[in-house]
């Protein structure tokens, strides 16, 4: 018995403590990438190499994904179709007339540009390097190459397939693990009628962490309701402050200089936006439009204050308690997310395509807006303490600075300050004596 209640506690505190890039919305988030063994022939072998984005709500953006790994040997690509190393490398050991695509030890592999020419195409390939969410497009949250590999030339065990190693998405963010051999995938051939099969199939699992990717958020929430006039901003300095050495931004009463547009295998430019207390790329509005008698309004609004980036297949991740009893959403796709099951209090909204899956760059068009209709739980529902404003907000799945609860716009004449006072004192009491100790 105690034994039993001792391990439980211990996995219970496993499960609680937070691991590497563990994201409790979506505890299996990850990219996968697939390398089948297609063929061996001879001197050389064909690969199939897949990217699927296991995640349900963030995506690989321009400039997309750039796939790298470093070879055990001196195995060299003869040719690669769906996508191209960005470089060729020294070639000068091949004698024969022909060079190969690439014989770097790490080749950089990036995708085609949609429309690449028919010869250099693959099935699912040439997307631009963009994957989506799982949720948000079920025909482009992967993606495939083929190549055709000079095998390595090793002593002791002869021509063969070796699996790279130390593979790395070239994404911000992202860490893959190492290539573990798994069954061999299987292939529909004959109208399903027959299937045939790799003859090895190794997976590497690439996961996200927003630590690594940046410690400056990208993103705050506003505040506002109908009954109260005070709209709460976006905390001071919430993803930088105007004015801190080396912040640039563009004053309200400046348009932006020309900008160079990047170009398509560029790296992300750094944000310019327009200057403000908070200085984030995104912010995110939720006001508490309206009360009926069953319902209740909310409006959204998403704003781009970055000059030089247009979000495509943006989404945005909300947690509200309401959320379990929402009616209507407008002008956004809306999914429920509840990796709990039970609890149904987080929701992902979108764009629908081509009306509004592209938030724009900063200026009047540079926002997307929702109204949303919830029903009223008379077990839960309230407009005191706050209750009506969401708890937590992320933006392409990375979390949006909140302002403090305590400032959340008040009911007029509403009890708050009465009930938090205490608990206050309490606190600084207990602070207090920490302190003399
Ligand atoms: C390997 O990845 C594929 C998707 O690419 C997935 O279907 C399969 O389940 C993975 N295998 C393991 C053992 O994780
Ligand atoms: C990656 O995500 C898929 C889909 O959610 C899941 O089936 C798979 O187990 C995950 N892989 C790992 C290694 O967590
Ligand atoms: C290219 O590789 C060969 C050996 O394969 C080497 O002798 C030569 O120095 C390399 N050239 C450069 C410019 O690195
Ligand atoms: C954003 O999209 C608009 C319209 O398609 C285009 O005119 C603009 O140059 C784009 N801006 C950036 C930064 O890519
Ligand atoms: C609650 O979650 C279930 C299961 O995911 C879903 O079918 C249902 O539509 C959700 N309800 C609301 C109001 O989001
Ligand atoms: C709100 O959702 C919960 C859980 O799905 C349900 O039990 C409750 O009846 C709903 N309330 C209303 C007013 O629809
Ligand atoms: C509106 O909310 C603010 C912030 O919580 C509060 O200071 C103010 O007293 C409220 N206004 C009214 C009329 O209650």
């Amino acid at each position: 018995m105690g034994i039993v209640f001792i391990l439980s506690f211990f996995f219970l505190m496993i499960s609680i403590l937070p691991s590497y890039g563990y994201d409790p919305l979506d505890p299996h988030a990850n990219i996968t990438i697939t390398w089948d063994l297609m063929l061996e022939n001879g001197a050389t072998y064909d690969v199939k190499v897949s990217l699927y984005n296991f995640q349900l709500f963030r995506h690989v953006d321009r400039p997309g994904w750039k796939l790298s790994w470093t070879w055990i040997s001196d195995e060299a690509i003869w040719d690669v179709w769906g996508a191209e190393a960005t470089e060729q490398g020294n070639c000068s050991r091949f004698k024969g007339g022909v060079l190969p695509h690439c014989c770097e030890k790490q080749p950089v592999i990036v995708d085609l540009m949609p429309g690449a020419p028919y010869n250099k195409q693959f099935n699912n390939c040439c997307k631009g390097g963009v994957l989506t969410s799982m949720t948000q497009d079920q025909t482009m949250y992967g993606a495939a190459f083929r190549m055709n590999v000079n095998k390595a030339t090793i002593k002791n065990t002869g021509n063969n397939f070796i699996m790279p190693l130390n593979f790395n998405l070239g994404v911000l963010g992202y860490t893959c693990g190492d290539p573990f051999q798994v069954p061999p995938t299987k292939f529909k051939a004959d109208g399903s009628r027959r299937s045939t099969q790799a003859l090895q199939t190794w997976n590497v699992t690439c996961i996200y962490s927003q630590f690594q990717a940046s410690l400056t958020p990208k993103c705050c929430v506003s505040l506002s309701s109908f009954y109260n006039s005070t709209i709460i901003p976006c905390p001071q300095c919430s993803c930088n402050c105007e004015g801190l050495g080396g912040t640039k931004c563009v004053k309200s009463d400046k348009t932006p200089p020309l900008l160079e547009l990047p170009h398509a295998n560029d790296e992300e430019p750094q944000p310019l936006v327009r200057c403000s207390n908070h200085m984030c790329p995104i912010k995110v509005h939720w006001h508490v439009k309206e009360s009926y008698r069953e319902y209740w309004r909310v409006k959204i609004t998403i704003t781009n204050l970055n000059f030089v980036k247009n979000y495509s297949q943006w989404n945005l991740v909300v947690l509200h308690p309401n959320l379990r009893n929402v009616t209507q959403v407008f002008s956004f796709n809306y999914l429920p997310l509840n990796p709990y099951g039970s609890i149904n209090d987080t929701g992902m909204f979108w764009g629908i395509k081509y009306y509004n899956d592209m938030l724009l760059q900063s200026g009047p068009s540079g926002n997307v807006q929702t109204e949303m209709l919830l029903n009223k739980d008379p077990s839960i529902f309230t407009f005191r303490e706050g209750w009506s404003f969401p708890r937590k907000i992320s933006f392409n799945g990375d979390e949006c600075v909140m302002p403090p609860p305590d400032e959340y716009p008040r009911l007029p004449n509403s009890g708050h300050s009465v009930t938090e006072k205490p608990c206050l004192i309490f606190f600084s009491l207990f602070l207090l004596i920490v302190l003399v100790l």
